[in-house]
């Protein structure tokens, strides 16, 4: 029998859990190896409710799209950590609203970026780059985000899920700070971020996060006001930063008890 090594691209190492890869296990995809899977049975022991909670996150970008698309009339966005295809991409979302809508995606991995450039990067209004967030300067710097992208008009920037892969040494704040004042006012930041209080049983966030040790990102999960500290410099829109199924829920949603492990919120570039 061929085994899941035998079939991986040459050059990729499949027995090292991938955050990404771990994330479209946890939404049920079909994008993750042996290793992955391992790793992320061990997570979600630990936090049964993680699944909902990735897949409420799903739900939440798509409502902050909408949302930036229609009533705040954005019509460029830089998708920070885009992850493995799944539906309801920032563009598909976007262009529901104005099919001209452009996106940068952007991502470190580079299976996420063989995969994006094959169904995200479409008809010239989508591209999609390798880069680190941790040099945001670089990012910003690349020709084809530069291209594709007008920095003199509102741009909306989305890190979703992607800022606790970023380590307090690496000064999360600062990456942040630099991407704002890369933007004109009017610009826009979408975060969803794995918040501390979310875990009564800081044992068991602990140990999933010991399980992330192993994989080829840690996870740093933060408090609130920490998170709130990414903000500066932006006005919050309303209702600010909450767990992330109760930002602007469509009716029928975000019932008592959906469990959650991570804070949501948008902010406008003041
Ligand atoms: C949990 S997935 C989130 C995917 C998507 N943004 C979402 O919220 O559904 C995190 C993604 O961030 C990417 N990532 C992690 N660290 C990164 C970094 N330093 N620079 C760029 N991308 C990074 C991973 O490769 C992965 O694709």
């Amino acid at each position: 029998m061929v085994t899941e090594r035998e079939l991986a691209p040459a050059g990729l190492d499949v027995t090292v859990p991938n955050v990404a890869r771990m994330y479209d296990y946890y939404l049920g995809g079909k994008d993750n190896f042996e290793a992955d899977r391992v790793a992320a049975h061990k997570v979600l022991e630990l936090v049964p409710g993680l699944r909902r909670s990735a897949v409420e996150n799903r739900k939440f970008l798509r409502r902050v799209v909408r949302f930036l698309a229609s009533e705040a009339g954005v019509t460029q966005f830089l998708d920070i950590g885009v992850g493995l295809p799944t539906q309801g991409a920032v563009h598909e979302v976007a262009r529901q609203v104005n099919p001209r809508a452009r996106v940068a995606y952007v991502d470190v991995d580079p299976v996420v970026v063989a995969h994006g450039r094959a169904l995200l990067a479409v008809a010239d209004l989508s591209v999609m780059v390798q880069a680190d967030v941790r040099q945001p300067a670089a990012l910003l710097s690349s020709p084809e985000i530069r291209a594709h992208l007008d920095f003199t008009r509102p741009i909306a920037i989305g890190l979703f899920a992607i800022l606790h892969f970023v380590s307090d040494a690496d000064d999360p704040a600062g990456i942040v700070a630099c991407l704002r004042d890369a933007v004109v006012p009017g610009s826009y930041l979408a975060i969803s971020h794995v918040g501390t209080e979310f875990f009564p049983d800081k044992q068991a966030m602990a140990r999933a996060a010991a399980v992330y040790e192993q994989a080829n990102e840690r996870v740093t999960p933060r408090s609130r006001d920490q998170i709130l500290g990414f903000f500066g410099g932006f006005e919050l829109v309303p209702p600010g930063l909450v767990p992330k199924h109760q930002w602007r829920p469509d009716v029928g949603e975000a019932a008592a008890g959906t469990p959650n492990i991570q804070w949501g919120g948008v902010g406008r570039r003041l």
